[in-house]
């Protein structure tokens, strides 16, 4: 069990944490094991568009006045209440492993459960580290539900002006 630095602090975060939370998704989600290639435009459309659906919740953890970690997501209705859809989760390469990202998602759990929310699910990719940490937290895969996907077939560009 790792302690919580003295200068550790969770609070919600808004569309104004934008600048800061982007700058540190593209850190972590352009490195090792992702290597994606997000820019600054990319990641900022996906993390507003994440906090500005109805029902968003986010928390950063900022440590001695530094952002290290973001989790983002938002409340979907079902027709037995509110389930949450963990969008994104991300530490700062330099902090992972160090238990902020356990320490955040407590402290998620602990709010979405203020807020009568029960269910939380995610998508991450199989046999990966994340898989491994989530499944330490407890998360399971789920027997009763699978991810289908579908390349659309390639299309002519289609010109409204042509006959
Ligand atoms: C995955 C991630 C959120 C975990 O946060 P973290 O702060 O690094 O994790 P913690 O320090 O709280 O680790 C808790 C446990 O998770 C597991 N874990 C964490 N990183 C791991 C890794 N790279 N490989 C295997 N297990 C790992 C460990 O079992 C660890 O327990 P331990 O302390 O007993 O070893 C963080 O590493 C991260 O941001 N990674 C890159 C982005 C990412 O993958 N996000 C999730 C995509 S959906």
């Amino acid at each position: 069990m790792t302690q919580t630095p003295p200068r550790e602090r969770i609070r919600e975060i808004d569309i104004t944490d934008l600048p800061e939370s982007t700058a540190l998704y593209i850190r972590v989600f352009n490195a090792p094991p992702w290597n994606d290639a997000w820019t600054d435009e990319t990641a900022a459309a996906r993390l507003a568009h994440t906090l500005d659906t109805p029902g968003s919740l986010g928390l950063g953890v900022w440590q001695a006045g530094k952002l290290v970690a973001v989790a983002v997501g938002y409340a979907e209705q079902w027709y037995d209440g509110q389930h949450f859809l963990l969008k994104e989760l991300f530490v700062d390469p330099g902090t992972q492993g160090s238990g902020v990202g356990t320490r955040l998602m407590h402290r998620l759990e602990q709010e979405l459960q203020e807020r009568r929310m029960e269910y939380v699910y995610l998508l991450t990719a199989r046999d990966s580290h994340a898989a491994a940490f989530y499944r330490k937290l407890g998360y399971r895969e789920s027997e009763s539900t699978i991810l289908m996907t579908s390349n659309l077939p390639d299309q002519e560009v289609c010109d409204p002006r042509l006959p």
